[in-house]
């Protein structure tokens, strides 16, 4: 895995961004993996702003978010459709059917689950995976104990992930308790992975994927595995790894 460390969050987000332009811009087509949460906001803002400024084509791009929570509404705040809407597909000229979200609130999830797997292998899978890293080694809702083959599954979020999630929500009672994730094995398919790492809340995680063992009980521990893995860390949550 190559490190990247950077000054700040700031410059960690403009550099994945940089990144992913990169690679957008260099292909004739391509399939994007995409993660919510707090830490890819602001790569989310240096992509719109990238467009605001030299109108960067979407329109050969295909994206696949890593999850999304289970009896979400799309129109709900929280979702993780009204999240990417909100911070990137309004941004940007990506037409809306190139764009592909987990849907929570499907009848039959299980169908829903291997449809989304499906739909991810006829575009030839995900060329480049971007990750955020949850404080208890969790990579999209991959929590501790998911078996590494997994692939697009439906999870129960364990109390760790419930708890740092309420942040985002009236109150924890409102957190959902289950989520459609892709899984490991679906994550380490893809050609290349952006792992970004921000804060002092995730300096022991970072370090124990750094240095620890492969470890089903730390998910994230598998991209040690990966032969593409660039970890984009600020030095808050490199600190004494
Ligand atoms: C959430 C998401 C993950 C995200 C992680 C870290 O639960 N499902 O995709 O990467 O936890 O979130 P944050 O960036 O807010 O710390």
């Amino acid at each position: 895995m190559k490190l990247i460390r950077t000054t700040n969050h700031l410059e960690m987000s403009k550099i994945a961004a940089n990144i992913i332009l990169d690679r957008i811009k260099s292909s004739s087509h391509i399939t994007l993996g995409l993660a919510t949460g707090g830490t890819p906001i602001q790569t989310y803002a240096h992509l719109a702003q990238d467009y605001q400024e030299n109108q960067t084509s979407y329109q050969h791009v295909s994206t696949f978010n890593l999850d999304e929570y289970i009896g979400l509404p799309e129109e709900d705040p929280n979702s993780y459709h009204y999240y990417m809407y909100k911070h990137f597909f309004s941004k940007v000229n990506l037409p809306q059917d190139q764009t592909f979200i987990p849907n929570g609130l499907a009848q039959d999830l299980e169908a829903e689950c291997q449809a989304y797997e499906e739909m991810i292998k006829q575009h030839n899978g995900i060329d480049l995976q971007l990750l955020g890293l949850g404080k208890n080694g969790h990579i999209g809702f991959n929590e501790p104990g998911t078996s590494f083959d997994q692939h697009t599954h439906i999870v129960s979020l364990t109390q760790s992930t419930i708890q740092a999630n309420a942040r985002f929500f009236d109150s924890i009672e409102h957190v959902p308790r289950h989520s459609i994730t892709m899984g490991i094995g679906s994550i380490m398919e893809s050609k290349e992975i952006l792992l970004l790492v921000s804060g002092k809340e995730k300096n022991q995680a970072l370090n124990k994927l750094i240095h620890g063992q492969i470890d089903e009980q730390f998910p994230a521990s598998i991209l040690n595995r990966h032969e593409n893995v660039t970890i984009i860390a600020d030095e808050d949550a490199i600190m004494d790894t």
